[in-house]
């Protein structure tokens, strides 16, 4: 179930009904594409994920969906202009037949989204109730075994984690009956809700919904997983993969800056300052676990790390990425690197979209609970315990790792830490 029926989950949807149908290719997904050694030696083999895991296959999927705005699926997906006609139409009435639910909504949150499909709900505790209600009665209709919730709804402002509120489940809990409208977000009463529902739930956007110790505690209760955040798409993903070009050769940084244009309706919302600071947080944490000033002070210490995104209507959601990098050699000697990705957000966005659904949904089947780090590959900004000083992997290649040796485990392997 997508919170959030925009571009992200309207390409996603479509892409898994027309693989479906044999009429597109799931590029970008690790679970359909990569391939795990097992085994060492002479016994050692390359296996799909599928082949070590029992995932859930696309033929077993059922997609549902709240929003803010009325748009049915299809109708979402012609307007975020993502994806052409011919890639929509041949699954047109499976996507007409995807009208979103009424949206637990609070407009202090994303002020510039103004739609009418939003419950008429009083108070925090109402909004959760429903969202439990709406969460049975689609897994009845459906006739669901299991229910992942993902966020891939807009960013909300940026809630700082206030240890009163947020700081236990008992203290959350006091907080929803006292209608605390400014400390819990409508994302924390969908979150609550699916885990009670038996849900794992997994947030696509930088808030910080699941980053908060009542969620630990909740998602420990439940025995369910819980993954965030901020999918890790373009600008991020290059950094992460890039960084440790600079951190592996020892070459100096004196600073970073990353800039883009987007033109789609996340864009938007993030024209807000109160929203863009929630996504600067999570992009700007990135950098700064790879390149550790503590480790190299010499190469490291003060180097100048910059984030900006660009509202910029005539990109709609092909997203243009600058990335400007100021790094130095021998003896302290200056150069520079560009990089210029011109990506498209919501291509990138929908494989992370299937992969995150399909791999939670496996990790509670194997009866994983709590903050999944094997699945920091595909987020921008890891959940990490901070009470307990735990530092968050970004690295891309060590995030590989601990993704294959998840899927081993989980398929009664052996981990390693070979490279290949
Ligand atoms: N595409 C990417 O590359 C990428 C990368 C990282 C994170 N994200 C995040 O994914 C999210 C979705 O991106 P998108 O491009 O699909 O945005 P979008 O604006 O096209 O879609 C988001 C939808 O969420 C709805 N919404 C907002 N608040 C809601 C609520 N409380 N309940 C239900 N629906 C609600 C909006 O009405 C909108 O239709 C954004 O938060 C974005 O920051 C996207």
């Amino acid at each position: 179930m997508c919170v959030g029926l925009g571009a992200v989950s309207t390409t996603f949807i479509t892409g898994v009904l027309m693989t479906r149908k044999g009429l597109a290719k799931p590029v970008g997904s690790m679970t359909q594409y990569d391939k795990i050694r097992v085994g060492r030696g002479k016994d050692k083999k390359y296996l799909h994920y599928g082949e070590i895991v029992p995932l859930a296959s696309l033929d077993d999927m059922v997609f549902g969906a709240w929003d803010v705005y009325p748009a049915n699926a299809y109708e979402s997906a012609v307007e975020a202009e993502v994806l052409k006609a011919k890639d929509i139409e041949p699954v047109r009435d499976e996507l007409l037949a995807i009208r979103p639910m009424k949206a637990a909504f609070d407009r202090k949150y994303a002020s510039r989204l103004d739609g009418d499909n939003v419950k008429d709900c009083a108070t925090r505790r109402e909004m959760v109730e429903a969202l439990r209600e709406d969460i049975r009665r689609f897994k009845k209709e459906n006739d669901c075994d299991r229910i992942v919730v993902i966020w891939a709804a807009s960013t909300e402002i940026y809630v700082p984690v206030d240890e009163a509120v947020h700081g236990s489940l008992a203290s959350f809990e006091k907080a929803l009956d006292a209608n605390d409208t400014d400390r819990i977000a409508p994302s924390m009463c969908y979150a609550y809700a699916a885990l009670l529902e038996g849900a794992p739930f997994i947030m696509g956007a930088p808030n910080t919904t699941v980053d908060i110790p009542a969620m630990w505690e909740l998602a420990e209760k439940t025995k369910m997983p819980i993954a965030g955040k901020d999918f890790k798409t373009g600008q991020t993903l290059v950094k992460s993969g890039f960084a440790p070009i600079i951190g592996t050769r020892c070459l100096g940084l004196n600073g970073w800056f990353s800039t883009n244009i987007l033109g789609n309706r996340d864009g938007l919302v993030l024209d807000e300052p109160a929203n863009f600071h929630t996504k600067e947080v999570s992009k700007l944490s990135t950098l700064e676990s790879i390149l550790t000033p503590e480790e190299q002070p010499d190469l490291y210490a003060d180097y100048y790390h910059k984030v900006r995104i660009n509202y910029y209507p005539p990109r709609g959601d092909n997203k243009e990425g600058w990335d400007n990098i100021d790094i130095f050699g021998w003896m302290g000697y200056p150069m520079q690197i560009k990089i210029n990705f011109l990506c498209r957000d919501s291509i990138l966005a929908a494989p992370l979209v299937l992969d995150l659904v399909l791999l939670t949904d496996l990790a509670a089947r194997k009866g994983r609970f709590g903050t999944q780090r094997f699945l920091s590959f595909f987020l921008k900004s890891p959940m990490h315990n901070y009470e307990e000083g735990e530092i968050p992997v970004n690295h891309l290649f060590k995030q590989y790792v601990m993704l294959k040796n998840a899927i081993r485990e989980m398929g009664g392997y052996e981990a390693d830490e070979e490279i290949d």
